[in-house]
This record gives C-alpha cells, sequence and structure tokens, in this order.
C-alpha cells in the first residue's frame, strides 16, 4: 500500500477530569468533529508534513534527525509519533503527510490526541503491522507524554476506540459502554484553557492538602462509577444529578470559571438534567445532560449568559480507515 487516509475523533470528558490523572476512573465521549490525514510512502528517507498553518508551510526533516533540534509545535506530535512508530519498527523509506480536515483546537476536543492516532494508524496500515487497539494506544500514550509530560490517556482512548468509554490512567482499563441516547448540550466559554497549567494547578493543591484532594478524588470516582450504571440504564436525570455532584467537587478544586459557572447555572435553571465542566476547567467547554424537548430552552439560557453553542454529536466512531492504494 503506498497512500492510506484515516480519520480519529475528537473527544468530550463526562465525568472524572483530573482525578482520572491520580488513578480514578473517567468517563469520555468520542464526538462527531473528526481529524483526517493522509500518508504517503516516499522513496527518499524523509518525513514531510504538509499543514495549511502558514508559518511552517511544508515541514522536512531527515529521518535520522527526527526528535532532535527545535520541532515547531504545529509538527511535535505527527514528528514525535513517526520517531516512536519508527523505533519500534524501523523502516528505511520516508513518509509524507498531509492534514484534510482539522478541527478548531481552542475547544478543547482532542485534536492533538486525535492527530497522533491517525499517524500512527496510517503508518501500521501502510507498512501491514498488525496492531492491536491497546499497542496503537501505548504508543500514541507515549508519544503524548513525550510532548506534554503528563496526561491520563483518555483522549487517546476515545480517538481510538471511539464510542463512550469507562477509563482508567494509563489504559488500565478500557471498557466500552453500550451507549445510546444521551443528548448534551455543549457551551464554550470563549476562554481556550491551559490544560497543563490547570494540571499543575491540582497538582500544587495535592501536595498542599493531600488528605482532602484524595477525598475529593475517591467520591468523584464513586459518582463515576454510579454514573456508569446510570448511562447503561438510560437513566439521564441520574446522570444529570452524578455531573452537578462532579461539579461541586471541581469547583472546590479551583478549575471552574466564573463564566463556566454562569453557564452551568442557566443550564440547570432552563432544566438540563444536571452540568459541569468538561476537561481541565479554567476555561474550554461545559456539558448539559438534556431531553430533546428541553435542548432548545438550556441552548438558549446558555447564550444568554454569553456562551458559544458548539454543535457536537456523541458517542461516535474511534479511529477509521477511509482509504487506501497500492
Ligand atoms: C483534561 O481534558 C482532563 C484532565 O483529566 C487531564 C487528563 O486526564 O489527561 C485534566
Amino acid at each position: 500500500m503506498r497512500q492510506v487516509t484515516v480519520s480519529a475523533p475528537g473527544k468530550l470528558m463526562l465525568m472524572g477530569e483530573h482525578a482520572v490523572v491520580y488513578g480514578r476512573p473517567c468517563l469520555v465521549t468520542a464526538i462527531n468533529w473528526r481529524l483526517k490525514i493522509s500518508v504517503e510512502i516516499l522513496e527518499e528517507s524523509l518525513l514531510i508534513v504538509k499543514t495549511k498553518e502558514s508559518e511552517v508551510g511544508e515541514y522536512r526533516k531527515a529521518l535520522g534527525e527526527l526528535g532532535k533540534g527545535e520541532i515547531p509545535k504545529e509538527v511535535k506530535f505527527v514528528e514525535l509519533a513517526l520517531f516512536n512508530f519508527l523505533n519500534k519498527y524501523p523502516i528505511e523509506v520516508g513518509v509524507s503527510m498531509q492534514t484534510l480536515n482539522k478541527f478548531p483546537t481552542q475547544y478543547g476536543f482532542g485534536s492533538s490526541s486525535a492527530v497522533t492516532v491517525c499517524v500512527i494508524k496510517a503508518l501500521s496500515e501502510l507498512f501491514n503491522i498488525n496492531l492491536s487497539n491497546k499497542e496503537l494506544f501505548d504508543l500514541c500514550y507515549k508519544t503524548v507524554l513525550d510532548v506534554q509530560r503528563q496526561g491520563s490517556g483518555f483522549d487517546v482512548a476515545a480517538a481510538i476506540y471511539g464510542r463512550t468509554l469507562y477509563f482508567k490512567a494509563g489504559g488500565s482499563t478500557i471498557k466500552q459502554l453500550v451507549e445510546e441516547g444521551i443528548i448534551l448540550v455543549v457551551g464554550y466559554s470563549g476562554v481556550k484553557s491551559d490544560t497543563v497549567a490547570m494540571m499543575n494547578l491540582v497538582q500544587k493543591k495535592m501536595e498542599s492538602y493531600k488528605t482532602g484532594v484524595e477525598k475529593s478524588f475517591d467520591s468523584i470516582a464513586k459518582l463515576v462509577d454510579e454514573a456508569k450504571v446510570a448511562i447503561l440504564d438510560k437513566d439521564w436525570g441520574r446522570l444529570g444529578t452524578l455531573m452537578d455532584y462532579n461539579q461541586n467537587y471541581l469547583e472546590d478544586l479551583g478549575v471552574s470559571t466564573d463564566k463556566l459557572n454562569q453557564m452551568i447555572e442557566g443550564a440547570r435553571r432552563a432544566g438540563a438534567y444536571g452540568a459541569k465542566l468538561s476537561g481541565a476547567g479554567g476555561g474550554d467547554c461545559m456539558i448539559a445532560v438534556v431531553s430533546a424537548d428541553n435542548k432548545q430552552r438550556v441552548s438558549d439560557a446558555i447564550q444568554s449568559v454569553g456562551g458559544e453553542i458548539i454543535q457536537t454529536e456523541v458517542n461516535a466512531n474511534g479511529v477509521t480507515i477511509i482509504s487506501g492504494s497500492s
């Protein structure tokens, strides 16, 4: 095979953010925003990345130089994904990669993980290497850690497995839930979150008051376990209540913002089953679980306090080979 095109979904954290970094479970769902990459074999021993970002244009690097020197942030995940793949499966030829479809990075939908998953999935397909989902996860997760040093890997799992997952850090548990029918309203706060900064903030809290934070994380873990049952039972009222409690713990941790709180309160007042921030906090998005009848009312309430409604469908498919040619 000479060329392959792959797509992978973004994600929304449903419950358990931050606690998941400290060994507790979380619930994540893949969304219908997909990243698409085409990868082609080159005769020369080169990586070529064709990006739409004007600062980088066409990026070229000899395979022997991968991982060395200053790497522009736009191609970091791509280069290190290839580097890690070649370390495990040495291959003489080069590759050219082109992003065909992207989704905006500001919402926190996991575009970096989706890129990493697309690259390694495409390479394994091109070079006929049969990777299980877990092997794919391990290589992609290593790449994400190489770039950002921390993170649970829940976003990588969502991009690979898709659907709605019950997940534990490092992929020690990845359980696909048969979920149908959850309706979410997603509101963007207008502020891009800095995930690493938010994780550092929680780490500082942990250092200054470990017992208290561990206790909160244990409580969040119980909420997540109950929410898993609520999802399987399609008990959206219960799921909403559990989300509300999860939000209380996130507020205590100091990762919510006034704007997120206003949007969450607005959604609840408009009759959402429940609402919380989604992701690292400090900005990005909030989610509300709603009934079909109430979706518009909740959306209007979020907009009335300045939130931007982001149209998203949940429970999307994981990484998919779209086409390949020999
Ligand atoms: C960020 O979207 C969610 C965190 O739990 C980090 C992670 O799990 O990698 C804060």
